[in-house]
């Protein structure tokens, strides 16, 4: 066995050889499909293009003869021969594969006599013991092709952390057919093709499909498969993916793809008239004739997934801020549960050394039933380890990183016809000039009766049940009697005769200082309510009767309400938790976030709705002022990205999490800027009222925030 050679050196040496002879001038046949091999490779660009055919055709020997020392060492070929033309001829016949295919770049390589080639065929063992195959033939064809002209075709490989990325989300049991359209030297066929093998043991191994319109990228990738040492089979193709039929193919689990970036300009008219309107019957609408390439990939991949599937394409970011953008955006929001976005910091070229935009790398499942309601916007700045973006991706985690930043937005809120972009970066939230809520405020849970349709009554229990009002208290039943910003008087006396339940069972403490320690008993008849009802204990039973009776109805058994597991720890069991009037309601049930109500009537509410509670004096104003930033847009921010809103989508914030959100503290503003606050407060209050634009009215206390801060 010859010493082995580096493959650059020798692709390098051979290739002068082979374009001397070019040079020295071939037959006009090859010369005429040199001159389309150039024109479709974008080599047509370059000053000297056969010095670059030259190069491509020593590689293209080097992987060929390093894929059959593959066939033999499995025993499926004979020793490599003297000939490598009628070695890779007898391959393709004996194994079928289509990398021995000949073409273009062969006939190259045939220019010189054999003997030029020795170098070349000696690097195959170099080429046999690389650790990680795709990446080595990537850079190799990379550094011997000229990124100008890899342009045309959008030739850039993807960097071995994000394939492995993408292919850990993709790969689950292994089992997983996977499509990879414009697989190029392979690198993210490979990354999956790993997972497969990690997770199976044994062969055989689901298919590796790939498809790319480069003859010479189906010799990279079937070389970077090969190498990988399992002898899975796959079915890599020449061809154009959007030509494709998923039929020939049949439903994959996974599509992984960084498709080419070409720009609709690159693109010959009648091709894109062609793949525009494949497009727009796919969505049954339009689809803008100046989406790049990539727009016609996602399109035309989503054909080829099993329910149930998944797809990962790196692509540029620009698509989710542009025009042509939105039909793509909305095509991904209705056909894909969008699980996460990750972008890769725009900054950082050491990701992407020549990428020529921001890269995002997008997690889609086709639905296989309920689709999920969140997805994951995720920015990296600096180099998370690969278990920290799946655990954002998954959605363990969320908010601000020490790599970047995870939002957690409802799929539902992606509207494709805005930008996407701004959710990466939501806000420029620069806390350093607020302080804790819990400075200025105490935040509590609600009443916790444990029976709400026995503790809160309608005006017709009331009256049915003859209780004496003394012994309840009002109450906002829910964030749905509050849909504004303040709750009055009129608003509880219009729930009351509305019919909705507006009293909670609570100043039962002062029934009767002897009733206040008894137990029902184990009949479930409370004895000293029994004798009350009967009216041998009490003078004063005539005005109690109405309670007693309601509190015996407790204890029947059809109700049980002392027997709930709230009731068995309090004592007595009816008399549930005390909470003083709170000023502020807070929701935070809601999708949208919490909303701040200001409070001016004397109920209080229940579980399901936060009480705050001033502890510092502030002026009316100076309430209204902070009332208007914790319901502006900044402070939702500031929530969001203070923990987990929207952990589950409708997840509740923690009365101790909103205590710890930073707020403006309206003592240390100018009285003017109080006042005006206030207003903007009394604006959203009003606005909502009269059911005006409240979107316009938050926008307007976040414009003031922004003068102030
Ligand atoms: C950005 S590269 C990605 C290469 C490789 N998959 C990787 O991730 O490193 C895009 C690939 O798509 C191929 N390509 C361009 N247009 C294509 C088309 N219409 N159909 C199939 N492949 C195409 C290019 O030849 C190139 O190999």
């Amino acid at each position: 066995m010859p010493a082995p050679t580096h493959p650059e050196t020798a692709i390098t040496s051979t290739a002068s050889h082979i374009a001397a002879a070019l040079a020295a001038g071939v037959d006009p046949d090859l010369d005429a499909a040199i001159e389309t091999w150039c024109e479709r490779q974008g080599l047509d660009r370059l000053a000297d293009p056969h010095e670059i055919v030259a190069r491509q055709a020593a590689f293209n020997t080097l992987l060929k003869s390093t894929l059959y020392e593959r066939y033999h060492r499995q025993g499926r070929l004979p020793e490599f021969p003297a000939d490598p033309r009628a070695a890779f001829e007898t391959a393709r016949a004996e194994t079928d594969d289509p990398a021995f295919s000949e073409y273009v770049l062969d006939r190259v390589a045939g220019v010189v006599e054999t003997d030029a080639l020795a170098d070349l065929l000696a690097a195959r063992h170099d080429l046999l013991a690389a650790d990680e195959p795709a990446e080595r033939i990537g850079w190799l064809f990379e550094s011997i092709t000229p990124q100008s002209a890899r342009r045309k075709l959008g030739q850039f490989r993807t960097p071995p952390a994000i394939a492995e990325l993408m292919a850990a989300w993709l790969i689950d049991d292994g089992d997983e057919t996977v499509l990879d359209p414009g697989m190029g030297a392979g690198a993210l066929a490979a990354a999956a093709y790993r997972r497969k093998q990690e997770a199976i043991d044994q062969p055989p191994l689901a298919d590796i499909h790939g498809v790319d319109l480069n003859d010479l990228a189906v010799v990279m990738a079937a070389t970077s498969l090969a190498l990988l040492d399992h002898g899975g089979s796959h079915s890599l193709r020449v061809g154009d993916f959007l030509d494709l039929d998923p039929d020939d193919v049949g439903p994959v689990e996974a599509v992984i793809s960084n498709p080419p970036y070409s720009r609709h300009h690159e693109l010959d008219p009648g091709y894109k008239e062609r793949i525009n309107r494949q497009a727009e019957a796919t969505v049954d609408g339009t689809v803008s004739a100046l989406s790049p390439l990539y727009a016609y990939f996602y399109y035309h991949a989503a054909d080829f997934l099993a329910p149930g599937g998944r797809l990962s394409f790196i692509t540029p970011s620009e698509f989710l801020e542009t025009g042509y953008g939105e039909p793509l955006k909305r095509f991904l929001a209705a056909e894909f549960d969008i699980r996460a976005l990750v972008l890769f910091d725009r900054d950082d070229d050491s990701k992407f050394d020549e990428a020529l935009t921001t890269s995002l790398v997008s997690f889609l499942e086709q639905p296989d039933g309920d689709p999920s309601v969140l997805t994951r916007i995720v920015r990296v700045d600096s180099e998370p380890s690969e278990a920290d973006l799946l655990a954002a991706i998954d959605g363990d985690r969320e908010g601000e990183t020490d790599w970047g930043f995870i939002n957690v937005v409802p799929q539902a809120d992606l509207d494709p016809a805005e930008k996407w972009t701004g959710l990466f970066d939501p806000l420029d939230v620069e806390t350093g000039d607020l302080v804790p809520l819990s400075e200025l405020a105490t935040v509590t849970r609600g009443i916790a009766t444990g029976q709400n349709d026995y503790y809160c009554l309608t005006r017709d229990e009331v009256d049915e049940w003859n209780i004496d009002e003394r012994y309840l208290s009002k109450i906002v039943r829910n964030a749905r009697r509050v849909p504004g910003y303040d709750y009055t008087p009129e608003d509880w006396q219009a729930d009351r005769e509305a019919g909705h339940e507006v009293w909670v069972l609570y100043h039962l403490t002062d029934l009767d200082a002897d009733a206040a320690g008894i137990q029902p008993t184990e009949t479930g008849t409370d004895r000293t309510l029994a004798a009350y009802a009967e009216g041998t204990d009490d003078e004063t039973n005539e005005a109690d009767s109405g309670i007693v009776d309601y509190l015996r109805h407790g204890l029947s058994e059809e109700v049980a309400a002392h027997d709930g597991y709230l009731a068995r720890h309090r004592s007595p069991w009816y008399v549930v938790d005390r909470r003083d009037l709170p000023p502020v309601v807070v929701t935070y049930m809601s999708r949208g976030g919490s909303r701040f109500i200001e409070n001016r009537t004397d109920a209080r509410t229940l579980s399901n709705l936060h009480g705050l509670y001033f502890d510092v004096d502030l002026t009316d104003a100076e309430r209204r002022a902070l009332l208007a930033y914790l319901n502006s847009e900044f402070a939702s921010e500031v929530v969001r990205r203070s923990g987990r809103t929207y952990a589950s989508g409708m997840d509740k914030i923690e009365p101790n999490e909103l205590e710890g959100v930073p707020v403006l503290d309206p003592r240390g503003l100018a009285d003017e800027a109080v006042d005006e606050l206030a207003e903007r407060f009394d604006q959203l209050r009003r606005t909502a009222r009269e059911d005006g634009d409240v979107d316009a009215a938050i926008a307007a206390i976040d414009a003031l925030l922004t003068d102030l801060r």
